[in-house]
């Protein structure tokens, strides 16, 4: 808990500092944070309704983990460049659809549509984009649905809508997008054509094996 509240301050100070040099004021940039913080917390107090209404129905629940990330000032300031657009908060706000992201693991492949469907049904919920990566893998071999939405936050005078990227996925698809992610990190330069294939293997076992698994459900739920 202590050392939580360290790393929190360390970069409340990382952000102060990155923020002033390109001229936003950390105030004004903590502000907005907080509010992307908020919409993270609507976003999974849904997810955990949905999962305690299923279990119920289901007698298991249909979501195995929930991992929220809010994107570092570094992050922020760094794609803002690449997209050759100036480092202010409107351009966070208009350009920017990954500053808050939460990532619902599932345990099967038919809990991530029936969790989508329910989600997206939901009137405060408005659908700005969604690539279903699972019924069209990318090239890598990488499944995963994802979702930008826009969700209401209330405050004490205002209604402010954010912007929040979801991904569901389930854990055999996390496995392998996890470990691909660290391994494209750490040797970016070296990875050959037969890794490339070696890795999209992987990744065709794991979507056969979420297929068995579903399958066996379907069998065991009738
Ligand atoms: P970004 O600029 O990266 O946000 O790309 P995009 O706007 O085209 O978004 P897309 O929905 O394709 O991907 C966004 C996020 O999905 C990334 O930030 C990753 O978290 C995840 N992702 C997409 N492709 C891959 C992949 O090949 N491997 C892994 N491990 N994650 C991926
Ligand atoms: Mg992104």
């Amino acid at each position: 808990m202590e050392k939580k509240r360290e790393n929190e301050l360390q970069s409340r100070e990382e952000a102060a500092q990155i923020m002033d040099m390109v001229g936003i004021h950390a105030a004004e940039y903590m502000k907005a944070m907080a509010y992307y913080r908020c919409a993270i917390m609507e976003i999974e107090t849904k997810f955990n309704v949905l999962n305690t209404e299923f279990s119920l129905q289901y007698d298991r629940n249909p979501i195995s983990s929930i991992k929220s990330r809010l994107k570092s000032p570094l992050s922020i300031k760094g794609k803002l460049e690449r997209k050759g657009l100036d480092v202010t908060l409107e351009n966070v706000e208009e350009n920017l659809n990954d500053v808050a992201g939460v990532r619902v693991i599932c345990s099967f492949p038919e809990d991530v549509f029936a969790l989508a469907e329910a989600f997206l049904k939901q009137d405060d919920i408005t659908l700005v984009e969604m690539k279903d990566y699972i019924h069209q893998p990318k090239a890598n071999g990488y499944r995963s649905l994802h979702m930008i939405v826009q969700v209401p936050i209330f405050l004490s005078h205002e209604k402010r809508l954010m912007k929040v990227e979801i991904q569901l996925r389930t854990i055999a698809m996390d496995f392998w997008a996890s470990l691909e992610h660290q391994l494209r990190y750490k040797k970016d330069h070296d990875f050959t054509e037969e890794m490339m294939r070696e890795l999209y293997d992987c990744a065709t076992q794991s979507a056969q094996l979420d297929a068995r698994m579903d399958a066996l459900r379907r069998h065991v739920e009738g």
